[in-house]
């Protein structure tokens, strides 16, 4: 299978007066692959994945998406790339609270074109996501801010993977859910990335949480900087 994410000697500090934050010799993600990375809260997890989403840039290093250097990439191309390739899972305020959860959602495909065009129908697919998500339709015309935090989550997610983007990233989005919600937010989310066969990286500092993945990683030993 080919590799959706290969990042080589990457090396990151916020300024040049501190210490490194990150220092990533390699890492390889393949197409479809689950990644898992578990690590204490302060070891870099967030400051990874923007930096896998363009948002930071490394000091050194390379970190190839696809084919694609992002590290090569202008500001503006950084952004459509995000926008076309990636769909975001946070661990909270995921969602404009003043919009309708059938806006948030298909915000992600106003966004980039790549996404509408992976869409036939948008109102259709965000129904087809609620569905397979287990939220009732009736939610569509909500304000997000009169849901649940489970329902927002799993709203967040139907955002996330709606055009089919190529990478989902997912930021501790777990830890304001109790268990049982937490339980079955990831059972539904990842029934949905088999659907779609979409590549996921998720960072959390809850262990519990690895029997769901393919590949598993303790940060702190991809991370040198903590050492
Ligand atoms: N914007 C920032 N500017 C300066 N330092 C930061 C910034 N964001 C995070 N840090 C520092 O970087 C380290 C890693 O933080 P973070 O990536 O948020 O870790 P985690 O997500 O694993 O909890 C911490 O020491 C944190 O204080
Ligand atoms: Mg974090």
């Amino acid at each position: 299978m080919k590799n959706i994410i290969e990042i080589d000697s990457v090396i990151f500090r916020y300024s040049d007066d501190e210490k490194n934050i990150l220092d990533i010799e390699s890492l390889c993600v393949k197409e479809g692959e689950h990644l898992f990375l578990h690590g204490k809260s302060g070891s870099g997890k967030t400051t990874f994945l923007n930096m896998l989403c363009g948002i930071i840039e490394p000091n050194s290093g390379e970190i190839k998406i696809v084919t694609e250097d992002i590290t090569k990439l202008s500001a503006s191309q950084k952004d459509r790339f995000r926008s076309d390739n990636y769909g975001t899972i946070f661990q909270q305020f995921n969602l404009l609270p003043y919009l309708s959860v059938e806006q948030n959602i298909a915000l992600a495909c106003q966004f980039s074109k790549q996404k509408s065009l992976n869409v036939k129908n948008v109102k259709e697919e965000i129904r087809n996501l609620l569905d397979a998500l287990d939220l009732p339709l009736d939610l569509l015309a909500k304000s997000a801010m009169t849901l649940s935090v489970g329902q927002q989550q799993r709203v967040a997610v139907a955002r996330a993977l709606i055009g089919q983007p190529k990478i989902i990233i997912a930021d501790e989005p777990t830890s304001a859910l109790d268990s049982d919600t937490k339980d079955r937010f990831m059972e539904l989310l990842f029934k949905q990335l088999k659907v779609q066969n979409s590549t996921l990286v998720f960072v959390s500092h809850d262990k519990t949480l690895s029997s769901h993945f393919s590949k598993v990683y303790d940060f702190s030993e991809i991370n040198k900087a903590l050492k």
